[in-house]
């Protein structure tokens, strides 16, 4: 077992990655010990409510917990409608201001969950149970927390840190490969920015134990960029690598109705990214390399469909605004401390023709 912790005003998030062979239903237990039980809630989605089931193998129908709320899964679901039937759902059960909210899923359930407990009675203090590889390694670590708006990727949240984040590998055993992959998206980002492994260790197999050293490197970068900005004013950018074009590529997704996950979009973002800041012979070869990479793990035919139309309109949305440009994060490279350079918008719309091109 690993634990990593970030403190942010008067919280102490603690980050605990589990071993397989720690039971995850008495380590969300002992965080149950300070709520009573009908004051703790889990919420889920439509299929990580089947971890609650007789059949699925993982004890947490044992769970003594007050409450379960179900959401219907996929990221068309996060949004603002879904919070609305959450926070009733806290209201009607009289849920006070000690109440404890449980997130067993992905980044949508860790996103909703936490944005709802930010704003039931002004704050309640929550856990996230990361279930995909993505949540694990990215989603479910560092406060951030939010709903999109119509299209619009993560336009409304706050930052409320989770009171702790359980990792536990096991539950990547029912992982659809689809998901592995979209983490494996997030870990590409990990590894460009110098978290400590390969683009090739990506690559690997999908198998749980394998990747519980690619997690642990992953969570442990993550929280060392957390703790030094918090608030996402500075260095933490630099973890919105493939944000700016991926986040684009995913609104036009959701418009269109085009189904691809955030890792996916994330990857072809970077991609893109790689190439506006590319500025010597040293980083063409490093995009070369990512390029290989790239088509060794994604089928790029949801980002072309994508691209057959136009995703550019979405780019000014983009939260790293500042003034008429945005600042794209830069990837540390051959020592350089830059961390983000400003482009415009018709500059970063040329990301997408580079892709239409080479992907
Ligand atoms: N807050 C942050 O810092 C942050 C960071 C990165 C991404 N995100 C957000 O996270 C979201 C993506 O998260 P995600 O990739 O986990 O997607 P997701 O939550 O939609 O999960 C993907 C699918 O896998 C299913 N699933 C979850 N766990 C499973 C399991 N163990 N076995 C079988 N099926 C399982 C889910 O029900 C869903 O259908 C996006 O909305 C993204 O914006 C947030």
């Amino acid at each position: 077992m690993t634990s990593f912790t970030v403190n942010f005003k008067s919280v102490q998030s603690q980050i605990i990655h589990c071993t397989e062979s720690i039971e995850i239903r008495s380590f969300i237990e002992r965080y149950l010990i300070n709520s009573s039980t009908d004051q703790a809630t889990v919420l889920c989605d439509t299929n990580t409510g089947l971890f609650f089931s007789e059949n699925s193998g993982i004890n947490l129908k044992e769970l003594q917990i007050g409450s379960r709320f179900i959401v219907p899964a996929g990221e068309e679901h996060k949004n603002i409608f879904t919070i609305t039937k959450v926070l009733e759902f806290f209201s009607q059960s009289m849920k006070t201001r000690d109440s404890l909210l449980v997130n067993v899923g992905g980044g949508v359930v860790s996103d909703l969950g936490g944005f709802a407990a930010s704003v039931y009675k002004r704050g309640i203090r929550y856990i996230n149970v990361p279930t995909t590889l993505l949540s694990m390694v990215d989603a479910a670590i560092g406060g951030k927390t939010g709903v999109n708006l119509g299209h619009i990727k993560n336009q409304i949240g706050t930052f409320h840190f989770p009171l702790a984040v359980l990792i536990w590998p096991g539950f990547l055993k029912t992982l659809p490969e689809r998901e592995w992959g979209s983490g494996k998206g997030e870990l590409l980002k990990y590894s460009l920015l110098g978290a400590g492994f390969s683009p090739e260790e990506i690559a690997a197999g999908n198998d749980p134990d394998a990747f519980g050293q690619l997690i642990r490197k992953s969570v442990a970068f993550k929280t060392k960029i957390v703790a030094m900005d918090p608030e996402d004013s500075g260095i933490r950018m630099i973890l919105n690598f493939g944000h700016t074009i991926g986040h684009a590529l995913e609104s036009e997704a959701l418009r269109i109705n085009i189904p691809i996950t955030h890792g996916e979009a994330v990857a072809a973002g970077i991609i893109a990214e790689m190439h506006l800041l590319q500025h010597s012979e040293l980083m063409e070869d490093l995009m070369e390399k990512t390029l290989h990479t790239y088509h060794r793990l994604f089928d790029p035919a949801p980002v072309r469909n994508i691209l057959e139309g136009d995703p550019s309109e979405w780019i000014l949305h983009d939260k790293k605004g500042k003034g008429n440009t945005i600042l794209l994060p830069v990837i540390p490279f051959n020592g350089s401390s830059i961390q983000t350079c400003p482009l415009t918008a018709d500059q970063i719309a040329e990301g997408f023709t580079f892709l239409r091109r080479y992907l």
